[in-house]
């Protein structure tokens, strides 16, 4: 997932939004979810990792490259196997622990919050994400949400594999996720949030559901035209 630039620019001072970088800024966002609140790290000058504000991007072109070049590893709308469902992994080794280490990399290279397997093309029912720039990277294998809270909210998501689009998803605001951790224990997490978002977003990827799936048919027809524009552009 990634976040939008605009809405990023505010949330560090609330709280991060769900996915994406935004190609262009939108007026109206309107998120209230509820991780923790963002922490501004001065002593930390390279973000390193999601959101980059648009102006960041034109004065810091190295930055922009390597975020090109790990887009260029990111399976595209178009794709199938951001259609396919994702395999449950049956052992958690050091080969699996080197793809979610890539995985990782890829996802702070490009600016993104929140990255599936399926989406560098391997359907492992494996995800990672950071919510906070001051975050590890969090990996989760196996991922089932075992309980959602009655509270939805909507938000605008976008995503890596969907350049250019960002649509509004509504979801539980709360969820529990139950999973294995990099060292192969069992671990529930409690998410809420941005947090939550990201994690329903991306385990919707291990299920081949993007967030096309989940748009208004008005938004979906704005964002298959958007996709259009894009292919051609490229
Ligand atoms: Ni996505």
């Amino acid at each position: 997932m990634r976040l939008d630039a605009e809405r990023a620019a505010g949330a560090r001072d609330r709280e991060r939004e769900a996915p994406c970088i935004a190609e262009r800024p939108r007026a109206r966002p309107k998120l209230v979810a509820v991780a923790e609140p963002i922490k501004r790290e001065e002593a930390n000058p390279e973000p390193e990792g999601e959101v980059i504000e648009p102006d960041e991007r034109d004065v810091d072109p190295v930055r922009a490259a390597r975020r090109d070049a790990a887009l260029v590893h990111v399976r595209k709308f178009g794709d199938p196997v951001l259609r396919a469902r994702a395999r449950p992994v049956e052992r958690v080794d050091n080969a699996l622990r080197t793809e979610i280490e890539r995985m990782g990399r890829l996802m702070n290279d490009a600016m993104g919050v929140g990255l599936a397997a399926t989406q560098v093309g391997v359907l492992h029912r494996v995800l990672v994400y950071r919510v906070q720039q001051q975050s590890p990277v969090a990996a989760l294998i196996n991922p089932e949400i075992e309980w959602t809270g009655e509270e939805a909210e909507s938000a605008e998501e976008g995503c890596l594999s969907l350049p250019a689009v960002l649509v509004d998803v509504a979801r539980p605001i709360h969820v529990r996720v139950r999973a294995l951790n990099e060292a192969g224990d069992e671990i529930v997490v409690e998410a809420s949030g941005l947090e939550a978002r990201v994690i329903q977003h991306e385990i919707d990827h291990l299920d081949g559901v993007l967030i096309l799936d989940r748009a208004t048919r008005e938004q979906r027809k704005e964002a298959m035209r958007a996709l259009r524009e894009a292919q051609r552009a490229a």
